[in-house]
């Protein structure tokens, strides 16, 4: 069988199309997070990934108003991606963060919104104190599944989700997940969910596909090495006249994954989108796929104890 290249787009089955590479926006706020989205539209990204957790929806909001305001982009050619935290699962909650995220986004709807993580949480006190709690999410998922009928959200999807776990929305739901959003990279290669997706029609985009080496100190465990920095990565972009970060992403479009790596310079930036025409033959792809060790950057281990969280499965 024959090797192809990545595209562009990937169609969601619900006919929308998600472009193929994102804008990640973690840990981008104030001027910094407006210059990198407007840098990001100006290069050709129309695919922005943020957060209600991330604080830097309204700043996102403002830079594309400004971009639909002056005509240079039109807001249908923009995928906007946002996120329901784990504090915000009970239905009115829902309704409430819906609400905040398209006004700080300045939007009438939302392209794509995905349940952050499959743990619930509540706030203890107003100095960041949480409580873990057992909550069924089908509970939330049909609240979002209003929004999807009344027309303010297109396409609902999960994060950080098990195989079990989506299969409880998936027992549940009146409308399919359209995407599952999940850390994926030569390291944490994620085969089983993305069998277990492909199978039932639910889009994949691996977060932290350059492998997060700008995380913050509370991710951060020694004992693990920093993807980039893999040696097997140097003959693989010499040979493809590409940068490693270039040919990790590459691969990944490739695997038909949608992929949201953030940077804040102007140069990676326009690195990151310039990827389209890696095309890994099958040894290529044979010998990154020799490189899955297993390794996971977001280990979410303030967690451990809750009971939606399964360390040991993939998710
Ligand atoms: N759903 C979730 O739970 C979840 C969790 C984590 C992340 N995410 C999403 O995924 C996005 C990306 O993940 P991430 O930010 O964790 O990690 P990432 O995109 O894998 O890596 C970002 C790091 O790589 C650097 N970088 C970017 N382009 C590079 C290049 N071409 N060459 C060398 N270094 C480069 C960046 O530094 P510079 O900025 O200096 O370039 C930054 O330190 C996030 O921004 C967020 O939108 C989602």
């Amino acid at each position: 069988m024959g090797t192809h290249l990545g595209s562009k787009f990937i169609k969601l089955y619900n006919g929308y199309l998600l472009p193929s590479v994102g804008l990640g926006t973690y840990q981008l706020f104030g001027d910094s997070v407006r210059e990198v989205v407007d840098k990001a539209i100006f290069l050709g990204y129309r695919h922005i990934d943020t957060a209600h957790s991330y604080n830097n929806e309204s700043e996102i909001g403002e830079i594309l108003k400004s971009r639909v305001d002056s005509g240079s982009i039109k807001r249908r050619d923009i995928f906007l991606t946002t996120k329901l935290p784990a504090v915000l699962h009970e239905p009115r909650d829902v309704l409430y963060c819906i609400e905040e995220s398209r006004a700080r986004l300045k939007t009438k709807y939302l392209d794509l919104v995905l349940i952050h993580n499959p743990w619930t949480l509540k706030p203890t006190d107003s100095k960041g104190g949480l409580q873990f709690v057992q909550f069924n999410l089908q509970k939330t998922w049909h609240s979002l599944e209003t929004f999807v009928k009344e027309g303010s959200v297109k396409s609902i999807g999960l994060s950080n989700f098990t195989i079990g776990q989506i299969q409880n929305i998936l027992e549940g739901c009146s409308i399919m997940p359209a995407n599952l959003q999940l850390e994926c990279h030569a390291y944490l290669q994620q085969r089983s969910l993305q069998d277990f997706c492909k199978a039932r029609g639910i889009t994949l985009t691996a977060y932290s596909p350059l492998g997060a080496h700008g995380r913050p100190e509370r991710h951060r465990f020694t004992d693990q090495p920093v993807l980039l920095d893999d040696p097997a990565l140097d003959s693989l972009a010499q040979a493809h006249d590409k940068t490693k970060a270039q040919i990790l992403l590459g691969w990944l479009i490739q695997r038909g994954f949608c992929v949201v790596p953030k940077s804040k310079s102007d140069d990676r930036l326009a690195e990151n989108f310039d990827i389209f025409d890696v095309n890994l033959n099958e040894s290529e792809l044979a010998q990154i796929q020799a490189m899955d060790r297993g390794i996971r950057y977001f280990k979410f281990k303030n967690m451990t104890g809750h009971p939606e969280f399964k360390p040991t499965e993939d998710f």
